[in-house]
């Protein structure tokens, strides 16, 4: 596995038993997007044997081949945006049901299967999650239904599926994407929860509102990408609280109202140390938010996000929680176990 520098340094600086502390405790993953989540070798695989649809522009070809380029040389985020345009070459790739199965198999594999020589897997559990797409070869209801397919060949205390909303999203594919849901779990399908993701500083949240009340209704849990950039307005975020999540992503700059709700509603907090250091919305583990949580006993998820450009996994993101400052936070092998538990705690549950 290669590492990005956070979660190397945090890696080299454990001792050999730290290191292996940390591969056999169980740990949950909550917050894996599965698009940014694929084995570099499986897109590579998928680029080579790309043949370009009668649709296709010189210039998908281009995207495609400098979105590998960079994700083979390991990419740099000098803002949001930069990891916002690496997924038009992803999506190029996965676009017809047998690459879309074939790559949420070998996410699946990913975080849940053996490697050689491990005798644990990196995850112990995973919520997995993606947002529904409509391509020529599929509608979005056969998009989730080709992920919950792969996500069903593990047992249900393994795998489950986390249906995401774009912020970029139009009420109507919204509502398009809520319906295949809600009605796919109504038929006993493995769907747990409803995410909101996308770039942070577009779309007005406001008219996820009508949404977010079905979802809920259907006993879906919601988790929310909120307060993730500076950009992120208070309006914003409150808005976004106001939707009674059980879960968020990040909530890296809430104001002092927004920290209020949270504390107070138990909102647990998907962290994610590595995205947040390399997208440079954190700047070091001194000042990151994860520590205002702990010191509150507030409930906690140490996740990956996109494994595929932030070159980490959760045994990189635990590292980070046991090494000696600057490249950890220096918990105990005890704090470091309570922290996973946590994770376990704040899993959707499968209600029928
Ligand atoms: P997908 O939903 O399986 O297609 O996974 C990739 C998508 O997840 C991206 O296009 C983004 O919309 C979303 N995503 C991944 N990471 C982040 C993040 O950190 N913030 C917000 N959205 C994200
Ligand atoms: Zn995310």
């Amino acid at each position: 596995m290669l590492f990005s520098k956070p979660a190397l340094d945090a890696i080299e600086a454990l001792t050999p038993s730290q290191v292996d502390f940390l591969k056999v405790l169980p740990k949950a993953e909550l917050h894996a997007h599965l698009n940014g989540s694929i084995p570099l070798p499986v897109l590579q695989q998928l680029a080579k044997e790309y043949v370009p649809s009668g649709t296709d522009s010189d210039s998908t070809l281009l995207v495609i081949k400098s979105g590998i380029e960079k994700l083979q040389d390991g990419v740099t985020f000098d803002e949001i945006h930069d990891f916002f345009n690496l997924f038009p070459a992803i999506y190029a790739l996965t676009s017809t049901k047998e690459a879309l199965a074939r790559v949420a198999s070998a996410v699946l594999a990913e975080f849940l299967g053996l490697k050689e020589e491990e005798e644990c897997p990196q995850a112990t559990y995973l919520e997995l999650r993606s947002t529904p797409r409509k391509t020529i070869a599929m509608t979005r209801l056969e998009y989730v239904e080709t992920v919950l397919d792969e996500v069903e060949k593990y047992r249900p205390d393994q795998a489950v599926l986390i249906v995401s909303l774009d912020r970029r999203m139009s009420k109507e594919v919204a509502d398009e994407c809520v319906e295949a849901a809600i009605s796919l779990k109504k038929r006993g399908r493995r769907i747990v929860g409803v995410d909101l993701c996308g770039d942070p500083t577009a779309g007005d949240m406001e008219h996820f509102t009508s949404h977010f009340v079905a979802v809920k209704a259907a006993g879906l849990g919601i988790t929310l990408h909120v307060a993730e950039t500076t950009e992120n307005s208070p309006e914003d975020t409150l808005k976004l609280l106001s939707f009674k999540p059980d879960r968020l992503g990040h909530a890296t700059f809430l104001n002092d109202e927004a920290q209020g709700v949270v504390i107070r509603e138990r909102m647990a907090i998907e962290i994610c140390l590595t995205s947040n250091l390399l997208c440079k919305t954190v700047s070091d583990l001194e000042t990151h938010h994860i520590r205002y949580y702990l010191k509150k006993n507030h409930p906690v998820a140490i996740c990956t996000d996109d494994i595929l450009p932030f070159r980490t996994n959760l045994l990189g993101e635990y590292a980070m929680l046991l090494a000696p400052a600057p490249c950890g936070l220096g918990l105990s092998e005890d704090e470091v176990e309570r922290i996973a538990a946590m994770g376990h705690g704040s899993r959707f549950r499968i209600n029928t």
